[in-house]
């Protein structure tokens, strides 16, 4: 029995889905406030090379092993390798899956709390922006009202099918919302006194290194490229047969990247430059945590002429961007029950839906549960997928499958050179640096 399965239309599709799932709030709000706590470039630094060493060859492997089992992300292991337990690789995934979406869909219910806050004139009204954030911080039932909203939102384009739905969306918004984020960042480094903002960023200095510095920045790569839990396994099986592989994770990668290093110009020399108490400055960017976006950034935007305009078009485009994120992860959990339960798709998505409802709604009463949420999926979770996923392609699986991928249908030619490079970095690089981060990180 062989039901067809969806591949996305175009070569732009692809990329765009991709680029449109890993980039989203994991960029532009958890990588400022990331790069805050570890002590700014120097976390950079390390992001960087955990993107380079293991991020792009696990983006490769996920694509991989997706597209040669057109399965979702548990049933593509069972296909790849039936009978053995491989296939709760996928299933560890697909509950990590529903971890994030249990936090994440409450800052999506903060922007949308922004987006109308900066429509209705009251953002630019405002004078103390991080009392402005406490009141909602300070108000589960509008984050839950706000969450839930968002949560119906995904329902609504996964229900409304996987071309149309998440590729359109992505082609257009992608591009305008880093257009966006350049304007800001010109703004934001022209402002005064925004030079050690600029220097926290792009000079190391290692009297911020903390000793969870490695692990952070794992966590950080895996959930902003959304590595370790199938999600690229899933968008991987509605490739084309010849969509290049490492072409497109590298474009991800690198588009990827580049928001979240615009993020940071945006955010950081505008903290500095704006802040009261150059003195405590990092030491309230720390303390700002999950709010540095939702209080820096409209500080920014009264800066601006037409504040009204800017703020509006910014947090409209970045829920657009978590909406395509949001999209990529119900896709993973929605297809899983649908394909290895035979549930129609309809009625698994409103399962998920209520599962990420009542997660969400605790997140939104308890800042400590939307915080282990975070912690255990990022720096845990995802990671421990990512660890399997690299054994699995690395050791497990058939070179000869692995071949035909990467050479997608016999369009492409690796060399023998850079095979060996890949299969080295899945066997030994990533496993073990993987592993010696979590033992480094769990010692102290
Ligand atoms: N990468 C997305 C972001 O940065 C979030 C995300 C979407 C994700 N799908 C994922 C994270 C899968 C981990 C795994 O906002």
């Amino acid at each position: 029995m062989s039901v067809k399965r969806v591949t996305f239309a175009s070569k732009i599709g692809v990329v765009a889905a991709a680029a449109g799932s890993a980039v989203g709030l994991g960029n532009i709000w958890r990588f400022p406030s990331q790069t805050a706590d570890g002590g700014g470039a120097i976390f950079i630094l390390v992001y960087i090379g955990c993107i380079l060493f293991f991020g792009i060859p696990l983006m490769v492997s996920e694509f991989l092993v997706g597209r040669a089992s057109r399965a979702n992300a548990a049933g593509a292991y069972h296909k790849l390798s039936p009978g053995t337990p491989w296939k709760w690789v996928g299933r560890l995934g697909v509950l990590t899956g529903f971890v994030i979406m249990g936090f994440y869909m409450v800052v999506c219910g903060w922007t949308l709390v922004y987006l109308i806050q900066s429509l209705s004139g009251h953002l630019s009204g405002v004078t103390d922006f991080a009392a402005n954030f406490a009141v909602l911080q300070g108000d589960p039932v509008k984050q839950t009202v706000w969450m839930i909203l968002f949560t119906l939102l995904t329902t609504f384009f996964i229900l409304s099918g996987v071309k149309k739905g998440i590729e359109q969306s992505a082609k257009i918004l992608m591009p305008l919302l880093f257009l966006l984020l350049i304007v800001l960042a010109v703004r934001a480094v022209t402002l005064d006194g925004a030079l050690p903002g600029i220097n926290f960023l792009l000079k190391p200095d290692l009297s911020h290194v903390k000793s969870t510095l490695f692990l952070d920045a794992m966590g950080q790569a895996f959930f902003s490229l959304s590595l370790g839990m199938g999600c690229m396994i899933t968008y991987g099986s509605y490739f084309r047969d010849r969509t290049p592989l490492l072409k497109t994770s590298v474009q991800v990668a690198v588009l990827d990247t580049l928001v979240a290093v615009l993020a940071g110009m945006v955010i950081f020399p505008s903290a500095f430059a704006l802040t009261a108490h150059p003195e405590t400055i990092v030491s309230d960017l720390v303390a700002g945590g999950p709010g540095l976006l939702f209080i820096t950034l409209p500080e920014l935007f009264n800066q601006m002429p037409g504040s009204m305009i800017w703020s509006t078009l910014f947090f409209c485009l970045l829920a657009l961007a978590a909406l395509t994120s949001t999209i990529s992860l119900m896709e993973v959990v929605t297809v899983y029950i649908h394909e290895e339960y035979h549930i129609p798709r309809r009625i698994s998505a409103l399962f998920v839906t209520a599962g990420i409802i009542i997660l969400g709604v605790f997140s939104s009463l308890s800042a400590p549960f939307f915080n282990i949420l975070d912690i255990a999926s990022a720096k845990f979770m995802l990671p421990i997928g990512g660890l399997f996923i690299s054994l699995f392609v690395g050791w497990h699986l058939d070179r000869r499958l692995i071949f035909v991928q990467l050479s997608s249908g016999g369009t492409l030619k690796p060399g023998i050179l850079f095979m060996k490079t890949y299969i080295f970095l899945l066997r030994y690089v990533a496993p073990i640096a993987i592993l010696a981060i979590f033992i480094y990180g769990l010692a102290w």
